[in-house]
């Protein structure tokens, strides 16, 4: 368990999941204006069976898997989750990814939980950066980059593919 667990800010709890988060996963995940710009398509109970698994796995930025899952309560249900996941362990960088409830869209939640997890990924992993990517259409995820603090450093040309409308280009911060 990464000492850092469970996190507590004022209205949220981070912690790591449990593999009966699955329908609490489901609900968002399986909403097409929440897969729009991810790899899956829109969860079915089938994959959020496979996924909860995979991501109860990702336990620790220092264990084996070199990846960190959590989930994000507010009022005691999950509204969200935020994962990171060692991208060069030499260079000490990694990735971070975020996916939340269109029920708390526009009230801070995602910020508030980024915010109270990433001091700890530098302070107590010895990160050195923390990159981002995203479909360059995803404005959300862009403006919650930017209100972290991180920068848009790139813009990448058929980079990646995601459910959005073919090739899609992905900005870095
Ligand atoms: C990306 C995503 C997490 C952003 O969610 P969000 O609700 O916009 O972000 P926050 O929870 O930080 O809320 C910020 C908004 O709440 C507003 N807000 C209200 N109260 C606030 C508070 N107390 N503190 C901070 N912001 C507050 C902000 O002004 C901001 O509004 P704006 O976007 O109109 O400027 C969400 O759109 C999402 O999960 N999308 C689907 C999955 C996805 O695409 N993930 C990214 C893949 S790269």
């Amino acid at each position: 368990m990464p000492p850092e667990l469970p996190l507590r800010t004022d209205r949220l709890t981070l912690r790591l999941h449990a593999l009966d988060d699955d329908a609490a996963l489901l609900d968002y995940y399986s909403r097409p204006q929440v897969a729009r710009y991810l790899l899956d398509e829109p969860w079915d109970e089938s994959t959020a069976r496979t996924r909860i698994r995979q991501h109860a796995a990702k336990d620790g930025l220092d264990g084996p898997m070199g990846a960190l899952a959590v989930v994000v309560e507010l009022e005691g249900r999950v509204v969200g989750d935020v994962t990171v996941w060692r991208t060069d362990r030499l260079h000490r960088r990694a990735e971070i990814g975020w996916v939340f409830s269109p029920d708390v869209a526009g009230r801070g939640v995602a910020a508030e939980a980024c915010r109270a997890l990433i001091p700890h990924l530098f302070k107590d992993h010895g990160l050195q950066r923390i990159e981002a990517q995203m479909d360059e259409r995803n404005t959300a995820s862009a403006r919650l980059a930017e209100r972290l603090g991180m920068t848009r450093e790139a813009a990448f040309r058929e980079n990646w593919w995601n459910r959005a409308s073919g090739p899609a280009r992905s900005s870095t911060g």
